[in-house]
């Protein structure tokens, strides 16, 4: 399926799973540009769009969008994103490297009420989601530990184990 990696990551971890989801399928990937882009701000949801694509998001079958989860919020580079081009978008699919663990995923910062926000705007667009928990890559006793989760970014090193196998089965699901 002729597909884009479409990804907004500040500190590194959702470009790695970005890179490595568009090299396992041998796609186009973009970052998305936010005109401003001041993390402060983005808290405080003052945000002032994102810069045009430069692939034409209509022409792929499928969106792979990627990025991050903060204070339980579909993040405002995302939210740009989609709000911009969802008339253009054929299918989507969501996945995000993000601190809530599988158990947490539906308490108040967990990415389960993300993704039904995104259920939300995308409608029967929205194919798959897939969460990676960064505490995936770090020991038992830090697992849910924010000071260790927030410190600790996907690379090359620490991709293996419970995160790789849950990243082959995606591929699996997305090829
Ligand atoms: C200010 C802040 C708030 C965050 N809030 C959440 C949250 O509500 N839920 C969650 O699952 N992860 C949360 N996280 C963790 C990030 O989603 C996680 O660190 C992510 O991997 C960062 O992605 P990046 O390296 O691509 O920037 C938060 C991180 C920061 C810095």
């Amino acid at each position: 399926m002729n597909t884009i990696v479409v990804y907004y990551s500040r500190k590194g971890s959702n470009k790695f799973l970005a890179e490595k989801i568009a090299s396992h399928l041998s796609c186009e990937m973009e970052a998305i540009r936010p005109r401003v882009d001041a993390f402060f701000l983005f808290l405080m949801k003052v945000h002032f769009g994102i810069r045009p694509l430069k692939h034409p998001v209509g022409v792929y079958e499928r969106v792979i969008l990627v990025g991050p989860i903060w204070m339980g919020r579909f993040v405002p580079p995302l939210r740009s994103f989609v709000n911009k081009y969802l008339n253009q978008i054929n299918r989507m699919v969501f996945v995000t490297c993000c601190g809530s663990t599988y158990a947490r995923k539906d308490e108040k910062f967990g990415h389960g009420l993300v993704f039904e926000e995104v259920k939300r705007i995308m409608g029967d667009k929205l194919v798959l989601t897939q969460a990676f928990p960064v505490g995936l890559v770090l020991p038992d006793d830090q697992k849910e530990d924010p000071g260790a989760f927030m410190k600790t970014h996907l690379n090359d090193g620490n991709f293996k184990g419970e995160i790789a196998d849950r990243f082959d089965k995606f591929m699996d699901k997305v090829a």
